[in-house]
């Protein structure tokens, strides 16, 4: 089920954290999110949490679909493979990067992007 998220920052802090939902998820695991707009997938790799678009820049099918490979993501339609690191199309048929945000968790155990780091 997504997460609708809301800003840590009030208005006009300039902040762009935003809470992407609950630190809960399994090692590999995958949650659909929203933030400030943006349809995100909320990642696990091991003890890190990452944040990226949830459309594939090949044929835009949801990576929320996917599966992750090390610190990559692969889309199930075609098999494009991106990195979670910056974004960019590893393997084809996607050519374009996806965008991909740093994330971190809280002490009360909730997960935080911070959108001043989108990338791609
Ligand atoms: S839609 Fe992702 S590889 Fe084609």
């Amino acid at each position: 089920m997504p997460v609708e998220s809301e800003s840590t920052g009030g208005e006009g802090t300039g902040l762009t954290s935003v809470d992407l939902g609950p630190a809960d998820l399994a090692d590999g695991e995958l949650r659909e999110a929203t933030a400030a707009g943006l349809s995100l997938v909320v990642a696990r790799t091991g003890d890190n949490y990452v944040a990226f678009e949830t459309w594939c820049t090949h044929d835009e099918c949801p990576l929320s679909d996917g599966w992750l490979e090390g610190e990559a993501i692969r889309c199930a339609c075609h098999g494009a493979l991106f990195s979670l690191v910056d974004g960019s199309a590893l393997e084809g048929p996607a050519i374009d990067p996806i965008a991909v945000v740093t994330a971190s968790v809280t002490t009360d155990r909730r997960v935080v992007a911070d959108l001043s780091t989108l990338r791609s």
